[in-house]
This record gives C-alpha cells, structure tokens and sequence, in this order.
C-alpha cells in the first residue's frame, strides 16, 4: 500500500471545496499539549477570530468538534428539554435535519414549508411563531440543497417579541454572505469549514449569546471525577456527553474543565479558516464570493441553460442548474463524470425533489476566484458539447468575463 495520494481536483461542489493551502499548512503544524499556556491561548485566539465572523460579541464563541451537524446538534440537544415546542421553517434538506434532529431531542416540533427553490416571508414565520408558541425557532439560513439564502435580518426581533430563542445553521453560507449575528438578534448559531471558510470539514464554529447561555447553564450537570464542591446539578440533564454546551463552555473558558481532548490539528485548520477570512476582511470576502457566484450563474445562462429557483434570494455561493432535457435520464451523472475524468473538476449532484434535475456548482472559500470560475464554465462546454447538447459558443466564459469586467 503507497502513502495517501489524491488527484488532483477541482472541487466546484456544493461544499466540500479545495481547501486553501494555507489551511493545510497550518494543519500540518506540531501538537501541543491540551492545557499548555500555548495553547489556551491559541484556544482564546480562536474564540477572538470567530467573534469578528459571526459579528459577535459572544464572549461564549468556540468550535465544537466534529463535522457541521455536530454543532446543530450541540446546539439543539443543549437547548431544547423533552417536550419544548420548536418551529422549524423548512425550504429543503438541512430545514428537515433541524427537524429530525429536535425530534432526537423528544421536543414537539412543528414546521411550516415551502417548496423547494423558494424562501419564507418574515410574516410567514411570524404567524406560525404566534400560532406554536415555540421556545426556539431553528432555521437554516442557507440550504444548499436548494441554493437559497433565507433572510434572517427581522426574525431575532419576532422570536424576542414572542420570547423564543433563535438558532441558525449557518454552516453553508457563513464567510461568503451577509450574517449579522448581533444585529439580527441570533441567539445561536453554528457553521464548519468546508464551505465559504474554504477548509476541511471536521470543525463546527459556533456561537451563543448570553441569553442562550442562561438556558444552557440551567442544565449543567459536571460529569462525576471532574466535579468540585460548587458543582450542583442544576436543571433536565443535556442528553449528550460530547455535545453538551454546558461543559464545553467550561473547557473553552477560565475554568478549563477537562473534557474532551481538543482535536488540535483541526483546531489549527479552523484558526487558519478565521484568520484568513478576518485578514481579507468579512465584508470583501462576502463581496468576492458574491462577485464569483454572480460571474458562475450568468455564465451557465451564457451557455444557454436555465437556473432554479428564486434567483432574487439565491446563496452567493452556489447555483442550481437545470440539466437540459436532451441529456435524457442518466445524462446528469454522464457530464459530471466526464467534468471529473477528462478537467478533475467536480460539481455536484443533487437529492430529494431535485435529485436527476438539476447540478449545484459552488463557487466558495479558496474556489471563489476566477480562474476557477472561467476553467469550470470552459470544461463545462466542452462536456455538454461532447453529449449533444447545443451550447452557445464561448457563451459561458464571455458572459462570465463580462461580469467580471463591469
Ligand atoms: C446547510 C447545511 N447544514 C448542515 C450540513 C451538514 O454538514 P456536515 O456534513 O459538515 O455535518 C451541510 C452540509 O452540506 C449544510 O450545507
């Protein structure tokens, strides 16, 4: 067996993307013993790099480990007690993990839908809040299973006006899109890497606000052999161990409880993530990737296909692509193959009600950039071309040039 050695690929999916190989670099980096001065201070440097992320002055801002859900479901398990009510607005996949994931959590949850391509309006939400009585509204903001981006900017004041907190999943469009965490009033919010923050998946940034604090603190249980005298049970006992936010708090704090053993090589990821983002600037990297995904959708219109969904509220980040019809039923994957064998570009596939309908092509993290962009809509025709598909001729790269040149 030979040493790990992947192709080479461009990854213009809907997220994992190439990782920036600054990201790698940092993640090659030494470890450092779990509570040396080092690194906790590295630990703070982190929490300090995601407050300016999520714009937040969350002092409780750290990194779950694991993949996204794994903060999805820190947050839920940690917030929601057997029988809280929940309203879970759902507009595609991720709307349905929140709600499966509550359900785990033996909360009673209602959602309310829309079809997929489309968003909620803030009244649509407001209704149902009124109706429900929810002691949390869980919403994704962007869902790549559809590419849309829910606005969230008036929903922190419906929950406070009806005293329900406020999660977000954030993990697909947090870096490349506009979030206010404090502005828009989020009591929780969660993300990974492998999207906009264009590193590996295997860290969930996340962060509380004092409010959510107060709910999560009342069920702090300290696992027994780390107990002191002080620690009280207090409240309905999280129902995880790993995902439990009351302790995670005091291993990311002062205290420093010794819970898990911190996965540091992902910590050194998810502090080269923040750093780079905080570096460029939050507002030029949502710029660029808005810039990007405007060039990649009006370049698939340039090749003459058509896009899904509700244009207007589309993530930055990704785009839906209609697969044309003369492909017949297979032709879908057929072209996907071929962008991977013949370019090693990958794009991705879909599920649920879009599955063999449409291709979602992301341009996020280190991918938002136009040589990326350019090369991907230039294979792309080649490959259509190839399976008899009657393409526009330079259309795609010409009208992708032309927005990069307005
Ligand atoms: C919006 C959203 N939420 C959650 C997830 C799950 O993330 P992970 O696969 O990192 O656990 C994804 C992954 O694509 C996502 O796009």
């Amino acid at each position: 067996m030979t040493q790990v050695n992947p192709p080479p690929r461009l990854l213009m999916g809907p997220g994992p993307v190439t990782a920036d190989p600054r990201v790698l670099r940092a993640m090659s980096a030494q470890l450092v013993g779990q509570f040396d001065p080092w690194m906790t201070d590295t630990m703070n440097e982190t929490m300090a790099l995601y407050r300016q992320v999520f714009r937040t002055a969350n002092r409780q801002t750290f990194l779950v480990d694991g993949t996204s859900r794994a903060g999805i479901e820190a947050a839920l398990v940690s917030l929601l007690e057997p029988g809280d009510r929940v309203l879970v607005p759902v507009f595609g996949r991720f709307g349905h993990l929140l709600t499966e994931i509550a359900e785990r959590c033996r909360a009673e949850v209602h959602t309310i839908e829309v079809p997929w391509g489309a968003v909620f309006d803030p009244e649509a939400i407001e209704d149902a809040v009124r109706r429900v009585r929810p002691k949390l509204v869980a919403v994704v903001q962007g869902d790549t299973s559809t590419t849309m981006c829910q606005p969230l900017a008036d929903l922190g004041e419906i929950c406070r006006r009806h005293d329900a907190l406020l999660y977000c999943d954030a993990t697909a469009s947090l870096g490349g899109n506009e979030f206010e965490m404090d502005a828009w009033g989020l009591d929780v919010a969660t993300a990974g890497l492998q999207k906009c923050l264009g590193g590996p998946s295997g860290s969930a940034p996340i962060s509380i606000s004092d409010r959510a604090v107060g709910v999560i603190d009342a069920r702090k249980h300290v696992e027994a052999g780390l107990r002191v005298d002080d620690d009280v049970d207090r409240g309905e006992r999280i129902a995880s161990n790993y995902l439990d936010l009351a302790q995670l708090m005091d291993y990311w704090g002062p205290r420093r409880l010794n819970h898990h053993t911190e996965a540091t090589t992902m910590l050194y990821g998810a502090r080269e993530c923040a750093r780079l983002l905080v570096e460029e600037g939050v507002d030029a990297a949502v710029a660029r990737h808005a810039g990007h995904g405007r060039a990649m959708l009006e370049g698939v219109r340039g090749l003459g296909l058509e896009v899904f969904g509700d244009v207007a509220h589309k993530m930055h980040n990704v785009v839906a692509v209609e697969i044309p019809a003369a492909l017949g039923a297979s032709g879908g994957d057929k072209v996907r193959a071929a962008l991977l064998d013949d370019f090693g570009i990958e794009i991705g596939t879909s599920f649920g009600p879009l599955h063999g309908r449409v291709w979602r092509i992301g341009t996020m993290g280190h991918n938002a950039r136009r040589d990326a962009v350019l090369l991907t809509l230039a294979a792309l025709e080649q490959v259509l071309r190839g399976h008899g598909v009657p393409v526009t001729a330079g259309g795609g790269v010409g009208a992708a040039r032309e927005v990069y040149a307005s």
